[in-house]
């Protein structure tokens, strides 16, 4: 089965697409599948599963349509941690009979190949199975664990291979299929999917959809919970529980105009509806850029609209990313960079560009820390990874979201934006529902740029090359001047006062990011008492806080500290605090203790990377 995986070809392109010939062939490996496209691909999946809460499993049988090479034995789909119950094959007729399958080894990362005969007549394949306790993709919630505190919730995460773990699936990001699902739930909840979604619950809990757009498997995505919708406008809305939706609606009220702006900017929305579900706290993301329905982390919702350039990220996924795909995880950048790239882009239309200014220096600061992080192992630092062998999320860093965007940040400023803007739009437009791969966009990216405009880029400097090249873009906030000066006012005479009525989020994590050196508690308890940063109810300024209040031993808040990490699963601001503390032993002492408590709130995407933390492996 190993020689089978590393010898996978994946048909792209129009290969891939429905209702196309297989005509155009390009031979790319993806590393992190078993699936054999070339000789048998999915098109279509039809899902039949019951959400058991009691036992935390889903059961139910997965019905593919595939569409085959004439001579071809059999198809592989990718599974892990499932059980496959039954496995029958059907003709054209619709006449089913058992199929012989085979179950390959296991890989701790790839999980099992499924391998099913198929006959030259078949054109459906079912698999009865069931989902396991080990599921990377699910999580279930205890009542608790939400914010309504009656009911249970189930969340899948798909990307970037889990989607295996909930469904057998060819699952590279290669491969697209449309799929109708039948989903059945406890009365008391509604189900929510990837796909046309339903906008009140039902007495049956039954839940029928259907995704006529084809998808990669990485953004099949289901929420069962609580949950009730509020429109936003015509074709944009959200689902909340309902003591928070209000509050939600309220936050993202500006989200139809980013669509009209994204869609000026990059071409028709090709998801008919965007709708955003607001999750419980636990949940391990940001967002998610699930079509038709974005996942997001209820940590945006800070009731001054600040951090909503998040949904401007998850909403241009619909057209970087679920439209035009990375072919592999290797070229991950493709779908972040370029994410990144058009999030900006919307801010900059929305609020302005010195408002995206520090949006773009924020994370250029970001993109330094990860830079250092990465020191020792310069290939990660490439936009092009190599991730064979290895776990896609290990390419999860901001390399591909941050060197990405200052990549395409440098060729809009070579070209122009009256070139550059065209040629992106085109990009999306030509290879809609289509894999891209880093070679296909150098090999565009050459018909836009002179001889010299190349040179000057060195492209493959920064694609294939680490760290950052010398002729990054540099960002500049004249909003982070000011910040700047009133933090030389402020730290000039203890009896010095500035002015910080308008600022938002991120002059504030400015500010703290560019405190001076010589920092000390009671230097700590003169901002607090200023600022009081402490009782902040601002995920985003109580990270950093907190991190500043630990490095420098301020003790007062210290309790905010354990609360914050009880009620907040989102990786991004657990690990930076986690491994703050675990730089000093009374501190290595703290993090055991709030961890004991807090794990079992957590997402396993985010205990397994606090565990790591924690036992040093990190
Ligand atoms: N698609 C990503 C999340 C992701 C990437 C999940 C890889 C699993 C594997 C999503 O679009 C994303 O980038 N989310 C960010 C937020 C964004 C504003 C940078 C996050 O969750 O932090
Ligand atoms: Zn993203």
């Amino acid at each position: 089965m190993k020689t089978y995986f590393l010898s996978i070809i994946i048909l792209l392109l129009a290969a891939c697409q429905n209702n196309t010939k297989p005509a155009e062939k390009v031979a790319i490996q993806d590393v992190h599948s078993y699936a054999n496209p070339q000789e048998a691909v999915v098109k279509h999946l039809d899902l039949d599963i019951h959400v058991n809460f009691e036992e935390k499993i889903l059961e139910g049988w997965a019905n593919i349509s595939i569409s085959h090479a004439e001579d071809a034995k059999h198809i592989i789909l990718d599974t892990k941690h499932l059980s496959i119950l039954k496995v029958e094959i059907s003709d054209g007729e619709g006449k089913k009979s058992q199929a012989h399958f085979t179950l390959g080894k296991e890989d701790a990362i790839l999980g099992t190949p499924l391998n099913v005969d198929i006959l030259p007549s078949t054109q459906k394949v079912h698999i009865q199975y069931a989902t396991s306790s080990e599921a990377d993709a699910l999580q279930w919630l205890s009542p608790a664990q939400t914010a309504g505190k009656q009911h249970p919730v189930l969340l899948t995460q798909s990307q970037a291979i889990n989607a295996r773990t909930w469904v057998p699936i060819q699952d590279g990001p290669g491969i697209r299929f449309t799929y109708s699902a039948k989903v059945s739930v406890p009365k008391e909840l509604i189900a929510l999917m990837s796909a046309e979604n339903p906008t009140t619950k039902n007495a049956e809990g039954i839940y029928n959809f259907r995704m006529s757009q084809p998808i990669p498997a990485y953004l099949l995505a289901l929420a069962v919970g609580d949950y009730q919708f509020l429109p936003i406008s015509g074709r944009v809305g959200v689902y909340a529980e309902p003591i928070m939706l209000e509050k939600c609606a309220n936050e993202l009220a500006e989200t139809e105009k980013m669509v009209v702006l994204a869609e000026s900017m990059y071409g028709k929305y090709a998801w008919e509806r965007y709708d955003v579900i607001v999750l419980p706290p636990s949940f391990p993301f940001g967002g998610m850029e699930n079509p038709r329905l974005t996942f997001a982390t209820p940590t945006i919702i800070v009731g001054d609209k600040s951090l909503v350039s998040l949904i401007a990220h998850e909403l241009a996924h619909s057209w970087s990313g679920n439209l035009v795909t990375n072919a592999t995880w290797d070229d991950f950048w493709l779908n972040e960079g370029f994410t990144v790239y058009v999030e900006m882009r919307i801010m900059e239309a929305l609020k302005g560009h010195n408002y995206s200014e520090m949006l773009t220096t924020l994370s250029r600061q970001e993109l330094d820390l990860a830079l250092s992080d990465l020191k020792e192992t310069p290939d990660d630092t490439h936009l092009k990874l190599n991730l064979k062998g290895r776990n896609p999320d290990d390419g999860v860093t901001d390399i591909a979201y941050v060197k990405g965007y200052y990549f395409l940040r440098l060729l809009e400023e070579t070209v122009g934006r009256d070139k550059w803007d065209p040629f992106l739009k085109a990009y999306f437009t030509e290879n809609a529902f289509k894999s891209m791969t880093t070679e296909l966009f150098l090999e565009r990216l050459n018909t836009l740029l002179s001889a010299e405009q190349a040179q000057k880029v060195n492209i493959n400097e920064w694609v294939y090359g680490a760290g950052l090249p010398q002729n990054c873009p540099i960002p500049n906030s004249p909003y982070f001047g000011k910040v700047e000066s009133a933090l030389s006012v402020y730290f000039t005479d203890e009896k010095n006062v500035i002015i910080t009525e308008k600022w938002s989020t991120h002059e504030w994590l400015h500010f703290l990011r560019s405190l001076p050196t010589n920092i000390d508690a009671s230097k700590m308890a003169r901002l607090d008492a200023d600022f009081h940063f402490t009782q902040s109810q601002n995920p985003e300024i109580q990270c950093v806080w907190y991190e500043l209040s630990l490095r420098y031993k301020y003790t007062a808040a210290y309790n905010a500290v354990d609360v914050f990490l009880n009620s907040v699963g989102r990786r991004k601001f657990l690990l930076p605090l986690y491994k703050e503390m675990m730089k000093t032993p009374e501190g290595t002492a703290m993090a055991k203790r709030i961890y004991a408590k807090a794990r079992a709130g957590y997402h396993p995407i985010s205990y397994q990377s606090v565990d790591d933390i924690l036992s040093g492996k990190e």
